[in-house]
């Protein structure tokens, strides 16, 4: 599966939004540190986090379980289903956050925004 991943703190330094429908165009166009945008590929045995991990990449973690919220990402295009046993609300998964440490792209592509972990709503179940 291939991923296209960007940073969210970038978004920020740009004045870009999460919902905008351009956001990986204008990613790709923005001249990124490959630590903030790239692509990844994610193997069938791997979660998003640990092909992030196999890449170089240092993405935040804790839990490693679905326990926490500091792996959370925001799944912008593409299918990525999460096993019943986690700590999002249904809320949260009907935005499309999902967690990268139990769960991966059963898509052949994906765009994924990575450390989501300080957006509202997620912020609030980081432990
Ligand atoms: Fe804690 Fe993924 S690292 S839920």
């Amino acid at each position: 599966h291939h991923v296209e991943y960007l940073n969210y703190e970038v978004l920020d330094d740009h004045g870009w939004e999460l919902s905008d429908e351009d956001l990986f165009e204008k990613a790709a166009d923005a001249y990124l540190d490959d630590e903030d945008y790239g692509e990844l590929r994610v193997e069938d045995n791997q979660s998003l986090l640990e092909a992030a991990e196999d890449d170089g990449h240092a993405w935040p973690f804790a839990c490693r379980g679905g326990a926490c919220t500091n792996c959370a990402v925001a799944v912008v295009e593409g299918e990525m289903p999460t096993p019943t046993n986690h700590i999002l609300p249904q809320e949260m998964l009907d935005r499309g956050i999902r967690l990268s440490c139990i769960s991966a792209p059963v898509s052949d592509e994906a765009k994924i925004v990575f450390n989501v972990k300080y957006l509202p709503g997620v912020n609030e179940l980081l432990l």
